[in-house]
Parts: structure tokens; C-alpha cells; sequence
């Protein structure tokens, strides 16, 4: 893929625990380096569409110091895979949806989350329905990942 990455979504089935985790995580990462990237996120399903973050998630994020202000669920459209550089997906589940609908020139955008980080977990899991622990290390990997998402996109950025 030519040229800078200037802008990244993250996906998730539901848009209120591991996408708006990420896009908050990532953000925070992106202003401490003092990058200029766009951040979203998104959702392979709306059921939550509207919806903040589930409480847990930000319960779970804001006591690491990461913001969800303003965070509202959105379904993934079909003008994301155009405008988006790089589309992140959660899990393989994620990733499959998103190659279905994505056309078929873009698909080199999406990406698994995990594949950044030099953890043993090639996904971040669902954390719904499960307890505190979950979201806890939802936040381990997605803090690593993000690291190494950081370092590949300076890394094609320079
Ligand atoms: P997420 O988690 O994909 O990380 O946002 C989920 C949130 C809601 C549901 C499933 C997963 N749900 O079935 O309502």
C-alpha cells in the first residue's frame, strides 16, 4: 500500500467494549507521541448504535488514565473502507466480516490487531459476557498492540 497511514479504524462485533477501548488506548498513545492520526471506531453489527461505551469498559480504561469521552457506537459503512488507511479487526470473526464487505482492492487495509504485538494471543477476545478480569486484559493486549501498531506506522510514515 502506497503512501502515509494518516488514519485508522478499529472494529469490534458490538462497537461498546474492544473497538472504543482500542480507539481511546490508541489515541491516548497517538497524542503522547505527538502524531497526527485520525482514530475511530466501529462496529460489525449495530446493536448498540448510539450507545456509549458499556460501563466495565470504561470503568476499566478511565482508572488506566485513558478517555472515552464523546464515544458513541456506529455500524461499519461502506465509505469506511475507502476512507480508513488502515482497518483493524478484534478477532477472526471481525475480520472476516469486514473482507465480506469490503471490496476486494482495499482488503490489503484490514488487518488482525494481535498481529502487531509480540504477544502469544493472536486475538483480543470478547469480554461481554464475562466478568472484571476480562476487560482487564482486553486492556493488556490492546495496550501492547497499540505499541506496535505505533512502531509499524512510523515505521511506513518515514
Ligand atoms: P464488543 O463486545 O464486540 O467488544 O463491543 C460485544 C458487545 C455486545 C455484544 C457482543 C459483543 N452483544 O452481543 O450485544
Amino acid at each position: 500500500m502506497a503512501g502515509p497511514i494518516k488514519s485508522v479504524l478499529f472494529v469490534c462485533l458490538g462497537n461498546i467494549c474492544r473497538s472504543p477501548t482500542a480507539e481511546a488506548v490508541f489515541l491516548h498513545k497517538v497524542k503522547q507521541r505527538t502524531l497526527a492520526i485520525e482514530v475511530d471506531s466501529a462496529g460489525t453489527q449495530g446493536f448498540h448504535t448510539g450507545c456509549a461505551p458499556d460501563e466495565r469498559s470504561q470503568q476499566a480504561g478511565e482508572a488506566r488514565g485513558y478517555s472515552f469521552e464523546g464515544l458513541k457506537c456506529r455500524k461499519v459503512e461502506k465509505q469506511d473502507f475507502e476512507y480508513f488507511d488502515l482497518i483493524i479487526a478484534m478477532d477472526e470473526v471481525n475480520l472476516r466480516n469486514l473482507q465480506s464487505e469490503c471490496p476486494e482492492e482495499l482488503h490489503e487495509k484490514i488487518h488482525l490487531f494481535m498481529s502487531f504485538s509480540a504477544l502469544e494471543e493472536d486475538i483480543v477476545p470478547d469480554p461481554y459476557y464475562g466478568g472484571k478480569k476480562g476487560f482487564e486484559y482486553v486492556l493488556d493486549l490492546i495496550e501492547s498492540a497499540s505499541d506496535g501498531l505505533l512502531n509499524y506506522i512510523t515505521r511506513r510514515n518515514t
